[in-house]
């Protein structure tokens, strides 16, 4: 591999990780599935499925990246071609890319309204302020064009960064950015809890109705976790094409799924208490919940509109240093297979992306009424890809690194103790491929 492609120091692999990680999937997504999941069984199910899929699956898929240093499709054939394993294993590179390009295209129309947020903060004569909020969001959702607008200008920006390449586009920005969002996220969570319900937040977030669980609960849990810590589909495979040899992948790994999981429950703790203090606004609104609840908080605060500008800006960038790494690996294995430039293939890439996300974007307005088994397009598109795609790629993995490349040394790049090293093992190779296994058989049942 170019070495000028690999980052220096320890810091920007976990900072890239984590800006994959940390996204409108804590932000955005985690809270609203909470909300209409029940609450406190979906949040332990999910904390479950982080510990024991998400963690191994995550060291397996930086340890594939950083052996073949390559895009994901190319270390896959690299790996294929060492252990003299069959071509099926191409699956998991091309099953990747594709989920990368459908996750790319609704997560840019929800950036893209994120990203029209920073200009939209609720008037500060008005009155009632969750109602104002609950008909914005609304008549913002039934203009096909604004929102084809900020889905154009999310998309461009996403593969202006990308075309720029790794090291200077991706790798600088996220150094800068990650910090502040950290900083912004903890503030704000602080200012809701104290002033909004955070008792009743506790309660609705920790106290688990187990009557609640239903093969639906589950498997929204566990493709939500695959889905926040970007796993399953081959952007920290990446990511790990780039991280420095002497790097330790299980310390490293530890500290983005920390960083990860924080930020999604301080995501709760900031929406949860403004919506249960508002009688106008409902914890089950699915996809507005963010856009609803929080500018109402805003209001409320001092020098409010200026925090919800900087707020949202936060959440785009956040958005951004995710959506990088959903075409990152497509368009460094075009720049591999040199069929086009870096740039020219993510503005290739980009435009599917585009075009498949005028669904999403209709799913709001003139396609509305268009539903297959109660689910539209948006609905579709980020059902198969969180709760199968991703989940596939991750039985692959740990199918992949946990049986078919034995002679691979992966205790010494580990360098953990023998019974943290045993217990990675096993979840690789028994827990997380049959906990996804029977997820699948229980939800098809
Ligand atoms: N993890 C990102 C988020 O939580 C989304 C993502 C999924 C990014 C898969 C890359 C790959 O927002």
């Amino acid at each position: 591999m170019d070495q000028a492609k690999i980052w220096k120091g320890n810091w920007t692999f976990v900072l890239a990780a984590a800006g994959a990680a940390v996204g409108l999937g804590n932000i955005w997504k985690f809270p609203y599935l909470a909300g209409e999941s029940g609450g406190g069984a979906f949040v332990i199910i999910y904390l479950l499925c982080i510990l024991l899929l998400g963690l191994p699956i995550m060291i397996a898929e930086i340890y594939i990246g950083r052996y073949g240093r390559k895009s994901p499709i190319n270390s896959v054939t690299k790996i294929i071609a060492d252990f003299n394993l069959s071509k099926f294993w191409l699956v998991l590179g091309w099953l990747g890319a594709l989920a990368g390009l459908l996750i790319l295209s609704y997560y840019s129309v929800i950036a893209g309204i994120a990203a029209s947020y920073i200009f939209s903060s609720i008037p500060a004569s008005e009155l009632n302020p969750a109602e104002y909020s609950v008909q914005y969001y609304s008549d913002f959702k039934e203009s096909p064009l604004l929102m084809i607008f900020w889905h154009t200008l999310f998309i461009g920006i996403t593969c202006y960064v990308v075309g720029k390449g790794v090291v200077d586009g991706i790798g600088k920005a996220i150094n800068i950015l990650m910090p502040i969002l950290f900083f912004l996220v903890i503030v704000l969570c602080i200012y809701s809890s104290v002033t909004g319900e955070f008792l009743k937040t506790f309660t609705f977030l920790f106290n688990p109705d187990f009557s609640k669980i239903t093969p639906g609960v589950v498997i929204t849990a566990m493709g939500q976790a695959f889905f926040t810590l970007s796993i399953g589909m081959g952007s920290i495979m990446a990511y790990g094409a780039y991280m420095p040899q002497e790097q330790m992948i299980g310390k490293t790994v530890l500290i983005v799924i920390f960083l990860d999981t924080l930020v999604a429950l301080l995501a709760g703790f900031t929406i949860f208490p403004i919506v249960f203090s508002n009688p106008e606004l409902s914890a089950f609104v699915g996809k507005g919940l963010l856009f609803e609840s929080l500018p109402v908080a805003f209001h409320a605060m001092p020098l409010g509109s200026i925090f919800h500008s900087i707020f949202f800006i936060l959440v785009s960038i956040a958005a951004l240093s995710s959506s990088v790494s959903l075409i990152e690996p497509f368009t460094a294995w075009i720049e591999e297979e040199k069929i086009f430039s870096r740039a020219k293939g993510v503005v290739f890439l980009g435009f599917i992306a585009w075009v498949i996300g005028l669904g999403t974007v209709f799913s709001d307005n003139i396609w509305s009424d268009y539903k297959l088994n109660g689910l539209n397009f948006f609905e579709w598109t980020a059902t198969i890809t969180d709760q199968f795609m991703l989940p596939l790629g991750g039985l692959l993995i740990c199918l992949m690194v946990g049986f078919f490349i034995p002679t691979l040394d992966i205790e010494k790049d580990l360098n953990i103790s023998k019974i943290f090293e045993n217990t990675f093992k096993s979840c690789l190779k028994i827990i997380a491929p049959l906990s996804v296994l029977l997820i699948f058989i229980y939800a098809l049942t």
